[in-house]
């Protein structure tokens, strides 16, 4: 059975057959689906799907490419949502440098402000860093969060290196299985198997051989069968790894 630790059912691209594309999960070897909220609006979506759906739990947060949506009310809309059963994390949070680069200080204080919050509710944060590795980094020290997983993880071996270090987990999708990808593999190579968590962020990132299509969680046994070539391991190995793991971080699901 597969853990897909990020997916975003409610979006858009699912709006046409999500109910029997999410009813056929469990028959699929879907166990668990962690559903990501990106603003108040997707993070309530998300929190709905995991009250329709027994397997899919809810991250709650404010990405950073919301920033023009975020207000001074935003830090205790998120705590209250939170409180919900089966929101088991706080994210998508995090800076992304490739999208927007305008407005560095307002998604580093977004970031800094939904990681306290996390610590103070004792709960695991869900990073999303694109082209920003030194300054995520560089916030998570300054507030001693290591608690969590840098979703879909785009840096060096090095840089892996110095998140393992910390505690933190590290998530791969789509893109590991990519005929170009040269970096990837070496940080599968680095982590050890207790760090590794796999997710689709769908409906982004299908991998190979379905790449350009939508996305959805039965395409994780493509990323297991990959990671599983690197480490000299069965999908199905990797999938029991990856889903213990998921468990171990996500302690809030029963
Ligand atoms: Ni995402």
């Amino acid at each position: 059975m597969y853990f897909d630790t990020h997916a975003h059912y409610d979006d858009k691209a699912f709006d046409d057959d999500r109910e029997i594309l999410l009813s056929s999960m469990p028959d699929n070897k879907i166990s668990h689906i962690i559903n990501l909220g990106c603003d108040k609006v997707t993070s309530e979506k998300s929190v709905e799907l995991s009250d329709r759906y027994p397997f899919i739990y809810a991250a709650v947060g404010w990405q950073p490419q919301e920033w023009h949506s975020w207000n001074d009310n935003s830090i205790e809309e998120i705590r209250k949502l939170a409180q919900k059963p089966k929101v088991v994390a706080i994210g998508e949070i995090g800076l992304d440098y490739y999208w927007d680069t305008s407005q560095k200080d307002l998604q580093k204080e977004m970031f800094r402000s939904q990681l306290k919050l996390a610590k103070e509710l004792n709960l695991p944060v869900v990073v999303h860093d694109r082209e920003a590795h030194a300054d995520c980094l560089e916030i998570c020290d300054e507030v001693n969060m290591t608690r969590g997983v840098f979703h879909c993880y785009s840096g060096s071996a090095e840089f892996a290196k110095l998140l393992i270090d910390r505690g933190w987990y590290l998530g791969f999708d789509g893109p590991v299985t990519y005929k170009n990808a040269k970096k990837l593999p070496e940080v599968v190579k680095v982590c050890p198997l207790d760090r590794i968590l796999i997710e689709t962020d769908s409906p982004y990132l299908s991998p190979e051989p379905l790449r350009g299509r939508r996305n959805d969680s039965k395409n994780l046994p493509y990323i297991a069968a990959k990671i599983g070539e690197i480490k000299g391991l069965s999908a199905e190995e990797v999938a029991k790894i990856t889903k213990e793991n998921a468990l171990r971080l996500f302690d809030r699901i029963k």
